[in-house]
């Protein structure tokens, strides 16, 4: 399930909008959700992981930063999370050589940023966050659902964002 799979758009006009957003969908999270973000430089893929760090009640002084040069990043949480960056690797990025294949199959959240270069590598019911710089604040944002799992999740997203007092 790729081109037609279950979508959701938000407009996100603020860092803070994007944070609120992904904080909501770490909320909802379960163990084993890996979330394969896309879009350009500076598009917002490490703010999203940020907020869903928030929702993951990683502990504050646990600052989430770009794993550019570490390329894996483990925070602990209600739920660890592993935040990658396959940004260095490029196309056809080796997941088991750098490690991430083992976390892929632990009871973690996995968010993998420039999920593109290992696209075949991750599990087909994994969840796509697109984000497209649409103004000089502004980000849509599209998840995407590969499955049954993470389109229930999204419908679980929809739902709680209807309700957020601050998702208008
Ligand atoms: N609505 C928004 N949502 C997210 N970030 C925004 C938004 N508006 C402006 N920004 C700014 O865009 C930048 C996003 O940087 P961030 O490091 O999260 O991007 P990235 O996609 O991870 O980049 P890279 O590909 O280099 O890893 C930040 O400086 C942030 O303040
Ligand atoms: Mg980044």
């Amino acid at each position: 399930m790729t081109a037609d799979g279950y979508c959701l758009h938000y407009d996100c006009s603020s860092p803070v909008a994007t944070r609120r957003l992904a904080r909501l969908l770490g909320r909802l999270a379960r163990p084993g959700l890996v979330i394969a973000l896309t879009g350009a430089l500076g598009s917002g893929k490490t703010a999203f992981v940020q907020g869903l760090a928030q929702g993951l009640a990683v502990p504050p002084d646990c600052y989430v930063t770009s794993p550019s040069f570490t390329l894996i990043n483990v925070y602990p949480g209600r739920i660890p999370l592993c935040h990658a960056d396959l940004y260095r690797l490029g196309e056809g990025a080796d997941l088991e050589a750098i490690g991430l294949l083992e976390h892929l199959e632990q009871e973690e959240v996995v968010a993998v940023e420039w999920a593109a270069h290992a696209a075949a590598d991750l599990p087909l019911d994994h969840l796509t966050v697109h984000l497209e710089i649409s103004g000089d604040r502004q980000r849509r944002i599209t998840l995407t659902a590969g499955g049954r799992e993470t389109e229930n999740l999204l419908k679980d997203v929809a739902a709680a964002w209807r309700q957020d007092p601050f998702s208008g």
